[in-house]
Order: C-alpha cells, then sequence, then structure tokens
C-alpha cells in the first residue's frame, strides 16, 4: 500500500527533521512554523515502514489543550497530505494509528499528578514508546520533564529505532529550566534550533506588519515572539515565585480568597488563593475564552471554588458582578484608585507565590509579565498589557491587605472547620 505525496516544509527544520539526538529542543519566534512543521515531520516518518515499532506521546500542560493544537496539527497534516485513508483518527479519547505501520499517537497532559499516571501507563498494542514531543514546553516543569525523559528507556529493536524528545516553544524568559538545563548544555545528545517568522514561508505580510508594530509598542515582547530570543528576565514584574503541586485543602491556610478578572475574548480568570505564613498559594484556576457569565459560575461550583469564599472582582464590570450576586456568590469590586496597580504589585513583589502546576493560565502569564518600556527602551513602572489576565486576577487577591483593613477572607471558624 505504497502512496507517494508532495509535502510542503519549511527550508529552516531541515537539519532538525534529520537529527537524531536524543534531545531535539527548538525554540522560534511565534509563527515560524515550529508546530507545523513537527507534525508533518511525525506524520511521515510513522508511516514509513522504516520506522515501524516507534510509537509517540504527544504533552502538553493539560491533556485538554492538545485537541486545538498538537491533534489538530497532526490531523491537519494527515488530511493536507491526502493520507486520511491511511490513518485512524479517534477524538475520544484522542488517538491517531497508522495502519501501514501500526504506529501510534497518544495525547496526554503533565501538570498534575493523575496526568503523570496516565503517562505512566500509556501503553501499545505494538512497539515501543520512543518519541515524545512537549508542545509549548515552556508551560511544563523540569520535574515533569525528568518523568517524561524516564518514560524512553530499555533496549530498542532495530538501528532504525531512536528516543527522541522534542520540545517546541518561544523562548519566553531566560531564567527558564529550559535554557540552564537543555539549551546551555553543549552537549552532543542536544540539537538546539532557532526558527523566525521570517523564514516561514508561508508566513503573510499581514503578519510581518503586525510583527513589526510590536516591535514599536513592546519592544521586549518583540524579541522573545519576533526575534526568538531569550526573554530578559530583568523586565520581569516577578521572580519570586515556583511553580509547584500545592495544597489543595483549604483548611490548612491561615486564610482563603478567590479573585476574577472578567474577559471574553481576552480570558477571564478565576483564581482561589490561599495565604498561609505570609507566602500566597494558588490553588486553583478557571481561564477560559469565550464563556459566558452563566457557564463560568457553572464551571466554578463544579471545579470546587466556593460561593461562601470571598471573591474580589474587576470593578470596571458591575453588571457580571451582581450576576454572580444573584446566583449566591459573594462577589465583591476591588476599590481603582491611583496608584492601586502599583501598590498591588508591590505587595506581591513583597512576597513568595507558590503557583499550583494545573493553573497553566497563571504559570504562563507570570513568567512573562512585564514592565513597559518608552518608545527609546527605557524602563518605565507601568505593567505591559499583553495576556495579564491572570495577573489581573492575581492583584485584586491582594486586596484585603492593600487597603489596610481586616482581612476579609474566609476564616477557617467562618467555614465551621
Ligand atoms: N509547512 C507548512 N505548510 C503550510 N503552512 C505552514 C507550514 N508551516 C507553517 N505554515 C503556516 O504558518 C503558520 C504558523 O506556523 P506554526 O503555527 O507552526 O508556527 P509556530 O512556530 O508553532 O508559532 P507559535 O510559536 O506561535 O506557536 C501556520 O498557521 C500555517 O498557516
Ligand atoms: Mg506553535
Amino acid at each position: 500500500m505504497e502512496k507517494t505525496v508532495a509535502v510542503g516544509f519549511n527550508e529552516q527544520f531541515k537539519e532538525a527533521n534529520e537529527t537524531r539526538c536524543r534531545y531535539r529542543v527548538m525554540k522560534g519566534t511565534a509563527g515560524s512554523g515550529k508546530s507545523v512543521n513537527v507534525a508533518q515531520d511525525y506524520i511521515i516518518k510513522l508511516q514509513d515502514p522504516l520506522y515501524k515499532g516507534i510509537n509517540l506521546m504527544v504533552v502538553r500542560a493539560t491533556e485538554d489543550s492538545n485537541q486545538l493544537s498538537t491533534f489538530s496539527e497532526l490531523t491537519g497534516a494527515i488530511e493536507r497530505f491526502g493520507l486520511s485513508s491511511l490513518w485512524r483518527v479517534t477524538t475520544n479519547p484522542m488517538r491517531l494509528k497508522c495502519k501501514v505501520t501500526g504506529n501510534e499517537i497518544v495525547f496526554r497532559g503533565c501538570n498534575d499528578t493523575r496526568a503523570i499516571e496516565r503517562i505512566k501507563s500509556v501503553s501499545f498494542r505494538q512497539g515501543k514508546l520512543c518519541w515524545i514531543w512537549i508542545e509549548e514546553a515552556t508551560e511544563i516543569t523540569s520535574k515533569a520533564f525528568d518523568i517524561l525523559d524516564d518514560r524512553l528507556r530499555g533496549i530498542l529493536d532495530n538501528a532504525h529505532q531512536y528516543y527522541q524528545i522534542t520540545l517546541t516553544f518561544n523562548p519566553i524568559n531566560a531564567q527558564h529550566w529550559i535554557k540552564h538545563q537543555l539549551w546551555d548544555m553543549n552537549s552532543p545528545d542536544i540539537f538546539t534550533h532557532s526558527s523566525t517568522y521570517l523564514k516561514n514561508r508561508w508566513c503573510d505580510e499581514a503578519y510581518k506588519a503586525r510583527m513589526e508594530r510590536r516591535k514599536l509598542t513592546d519592544p521586549e515582547g518583540y524579541k522573545v515572539y519576533g526575534l526568538g530570543e531569550w526573554g530578559n528576565a530583568g523586565d520581569n514584574i516577578l521572580s519570586n515565585y515556583t511553580i509547584e503541586t500545592v495544597d489543595k485543602d483549604i483548611t490548612h491556610y491561615d486564610a482563603v480568597l478567590q479573585s476574577q478578572d472578567f474577559g471574553f475574548t481576552h480570558a477571564n480568570c478565576i483564581l482561589q488563593v490561599g495565604y498561609k505564613d505570609g507566602d500566597m498559594y494558588i490553588l486553583k484556576e478557571i481561564y477560559e475564552h469565550d464563556k459566558y457569565t452563566n457557564k463560568l459560575i457553572e464551571q466554578a461550583t463544579v471545579e470546587g471554588f466556593s460561593k461562601h469564599i470571598l471573591m474580589y472582582c474587576d470593578s470596571a464590570e458591575p453588571d457580571r458582578i451582581a450576576e454572580w450576586r444573584n446566583n449566591g456568590w459573594r462577589a465583591y469590586a476591588v476599590h481603582k484608585n491611583p496608584g492601586s496597580v502599583a501598590a498591588q504589585i508591590d505587595y506581591l513583589r513583597g512576597r513568595k507565590i507558590h503557583v499550583d502546576t494545573a493553573c497553566i493560565g497563571t504559570a504562563k502569564e507570570i513568567q512573562q509579565w512585564r514592565w513597559k518600556r518608552t518608545s527609546n527602551g527605557e524602563l518605565t513602572d507601568e505593567p505591559l498589557e499583553v495576556e495579564d489576565d491572570a495577573m489581573a486576577a492575581l492583584r485584586y487577591a491582594t486586596e484585603p491587605y492593600r487597603r489596610k483593613h481586616r482581612m476579609r477572607t474566609m476564616t477557617k471558624q467562618s467555614l465551621g472547620l
């Protein structure tokens, strides 16, 4: 059952697609073609009889986030190449199987214990797990990476088989573990690769023009997303955080509160925040686009947010606050006044912030939340207003302290604990 296919690859990925190094570390600007390239590369290889017996696990921070990204990139590649008849695609659970080789692709998350268990229990009807693709790899912890790395071991069946972990990402932060553990390592096991949208032959002029504008409005962001250079941590507003597994039992905290930044096209972010011995802990997060308030209320209830815990909300949307209140939630507007953002940030910079690994939106934003620069490159003391919805919710979570009132959060006593 042989079929010849004409496929389009960007020249800049040639070497990346050929390397057999154990680690294929691929940073790049936004729109450089990384995701499309890696998806195409896997589809072509996995249906090649040479690679029979090799299976692929695709990993993102959460399993669900594969659906609109890696899963659709891979199925899109199958369609573009006209290979639909050679692949069996299932959506629930997401799984792809090549009918020619029997090789399979499975999808996993890695940011909580249940997801890690699901990684450990991955099995295939035939062959071995040889390849792992970690998409948006800056979203995952180095601990999760080690667990994934551990999965690739044992004697392989033949010389064509090899173990490989591919990481694709934008280099958001020079302090990231990927930089010091992999990128800077200079080891024969590690293949590093940089790509740019300028060398993506499918990148249109409008996109290029948008990038040029970003150069002016957000020079530091342009460095990462336009030039593909490691982000400068000196511009970051917060560095006093860790991304780790956080205790979800609210009775273990001195106080717990909730906060919300409203959004629709922007993310709507709801956080549950615990305070203990002066440290802040982000226990839970809802980070959703295009969702109406009634749906968010349902989701918050299902996901263990509590009506009885005070929720500090963006004051710009009184109607939405009213809707939460009408549904029995203790939602209040934060007080905005000149200087309140600076005071909130001051508060946040003054303590340790522990972000649970499942709070992807917060983890992503906190690593790239940074100060604005003027057009001549000087740092200002104003935060840059891009992708800062979780950061707004985090600021609102400082409300009871900032206003120097008695902390109006939920104490154990008032919860009857
Ligand atoms: N080989 C290809 N064939 C056809 N179109 C492509 C190809 N590579 C890239 N493109 C086009 O370029 C766009 C950007 O590519 P892609 O999404 O892979 O970039 P990326 O590097 O993953 O970006 P980001 O860092 O933002 O995730 C795609 O949406 C697609 O339209
Ligand atoms: Mg991508």
